[in-house]
């Protein structure tokens, strides 16, 4: 491939899924293995970039990379806004919890105590991508994924187009998801939108291929 388009580029990327913790041991989470995003971290290493992975409970290895490990979306948040300040991109591929316990207890949670119901209440969660959009530095380039359960492709592009408007990113990544497609299996299918909505790329294949596709657009 194109050896070292990306040389000298700074490159964020978070990749996997957020847990939030009810207790000790337990945590809501969500299928993302990270797999993705690790590609992509890998692909622009290849291309000469200067790769930072926010890794986010990966479930899939990220040897080789430089990786800041992280769980819950505060520490992502974290860890994504301080990298952001010194990026030209930021690669959002990580699968964010949306909402998140509003309180975690400091013990664990009996059953002996609460009986046959449990009922959780949930807060919103920041959302990163939107504070990383709107704080981008003039040239920084700032891309989210939107990973939807939409069957239908004109649906689906639909979402996608009120998605990056919504979020201010530069470009979006559209794949779908569900029971057996998307988080965690060997290969991919994309669509990439730019901040006017227009179809930028499609790309399927292995996830390896689908990176180089995604960074032939940034590049
Ligand atoms: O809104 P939705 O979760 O579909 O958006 C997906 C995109 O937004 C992904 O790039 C994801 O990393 C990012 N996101 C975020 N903060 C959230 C939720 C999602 O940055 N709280």
């Amino acid at each position: 491939h194109a050896r070292h388009d990306l040389a000298g580029r700074r490159i964020v990327v978070t990749a996997g899924g957020t847990r939030e913790p009810l207790d000790p041991v337990r945590f809501i989470g969500n299928r993302s293995t990270g797999r993705q995003g690790v590609e992509l971290a890998r692909a622009a290493a290849r291309r000469g970039a200067e790769v930072t992975l926010i890794a986010a409970n990966l479930e899939v290895p990220a040897d080789g990379l430089r990786v800041q490990h992280v769980s819950t979306t505060a520490e992502l948040q974290e860890a994504a806004l301080l990298s952001a300040q010194t990026a030209d991109v930021v690669i959002m591929a990580a699968a964010v919890a949306d909402y998140r316990p509003d309180s975690v207890a400091d013990e664990k949670i009996k059953k002996d105590v609460q009986g046959d119901e449990l009922a959780l209440r949930l807060v919103r969660n920041p959302d990163i991508l939107h504070e990383l959009s709107a704080a981008r530095r003039a040239g920084q380039v700032v891309v989210g994924f939107a990973a939807e359960t939409e069957r239908d492709p004109e649906r689906q592009l639909e979402l996608g187009r009120a998605k990056i408007a919504r979020k201010g990113c530069d470009f979006l990544v559209l794949n779908r998801v569900g029971w057996s497609e998307g988080f965690g299996t060997a290969t991919n299918a994309v669509t990439v939108l730019a901040a006017s909505g227009d179809i930028v790329a499609e790309a399927s294949g292995s996830k390896a291929s689908v990176a180089d596709r995604i960074l032939d657009v940034l590049a």
